[in-house]
């Protein structure tokens, strides 16, 4: 399977399948990561198709440039948010592209660095940037914001039923030693939340870990911004392939393709990975992929 080391993108068959990218078509890669899927499509769409690839995670795009030296001539790497997807496109004088992959989420650099912060199987300073210029980090959030601020933030990015408790018990935490390591904060939210609630299959900081990873990273106000501008930025019959990891990302995913009268979907109950895959790849379980076209009129 074409890939990345290090890293196995998922439901890559799928996502070539639905895009078929051609030779001489431009696509975008919103979020390149180590570039496995970009490398597939540069592959079925040789000798002429493009890439262009945002991925604002300074270190993933110093891999990607490398892992894909062989199609220097057609990967544009952009080292910056896909937030700006539009002005780059207009830089780059491309009027219309014939298909966007995003592949939301974290990939398994950022897990796997344990020095990154965004796991609690490794101890380390509770960062969670994936663009480390944002000036914001989990250990800063924390610290910053009030008990009611983090019980939202808890329940709305990180659905965690246990918000109200676990916001408390940090809140109180906090004051007698600051919150700036990953077993730590694992700890504290084991130590609120009491045994008979722990969850059987994950552990019990899971949520609270999506949750300010989340927000420190401005995930969701960022795909609404994708959601928003990728569909002008098709040309008719043009398709974006979307995939999401949890609900949050899939609802506005949904929606989006619903309610824009520029778009269509392709089919209706998202895509997921095969038992195979999932076998394979464990992050593809949680995967939904969802594709829509831009419409001729
Ligand atoms: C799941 S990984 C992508 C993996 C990639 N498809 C591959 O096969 O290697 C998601 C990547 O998107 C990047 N990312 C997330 N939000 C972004 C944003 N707003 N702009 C640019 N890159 C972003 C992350 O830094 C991460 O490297």
């Amino acid at each position: 399977m074409a890939g990345a080391p290090g890293h196995v993108p998922v439901l890559l068959h799928e996502v070539l399948h639905w895009l078929a990218p051609k030779d001489g078509g431009v696509y975008v890669d919103a979020t390149l990561g180590l570039g496995g899927h970009s490398r597939a499509i540069l592959e079925a769409s040789a000798p002429g198709g493009r890439v262009i690839g945002f991925e604002w995670d300074s270190q993933a795009a110093t891999i990607a440039r490398e892992n894909l030296a062989e199609f220097a001539d057609r990967i544009q790497i952009v080292p910056a948010s896909y937030v700006g997807l539009q002005d780059e496109l207009a830089r780059l004088q491309i009027s219309g592209i014939d298909g966007l992959v995003a592949d939301l989420g974290v990939s398994s650099l950022q897990l796997d660095a344990g020095e990154r912060g965004f796991s609690f199987m490794v101890d380390a300073p509770l960062d969670m940037r994936m663009d480390k210029s944002r000036q914001l980090d989990a250990t800063g959030l924390l610290a910053a914001v009030s008990e009611t601020q983090l019980a939202d933030l808890l329940y709305y990015y990180g659905e965690e039923r246990q918000a109200r408790r676990i916001a408390r018990h940090l809140v109180q935490a906090r004051e007698v030693e600051a919150i700036v390591g990953t077993k730590q904060l694992a700890r504290l939210v084991a130590m609120a939340v009491p045994r008979k609630y722990h969850p059987h299959r994950v552990h019990v900081a899971t949520k609270t870990f999506q949750a300010l990873r989340i927000a420190v990273n401005g995930e969701l106000e960022n795909i609404e911004t994708l959601l928003r501008t990728a569909p002008a930025a098709l040309k008719p019959g043009g398709r974006m392939a979307v995939i999401a990891f949890h609900s949050l990302e899939d609802r506005l995913v949904k929606q989006a393709i619903e309610q824009d009268v520029m778009l269509q979907a392709l089919y209706k109950k998202p895509l997921e990975a095969t038992e195979e895959e999932t076998r394979k790849n464990p992050r593809a379980r949680s995967a939904k992929m969802r594709v829509a076209e831009r419409r001729y009129s």
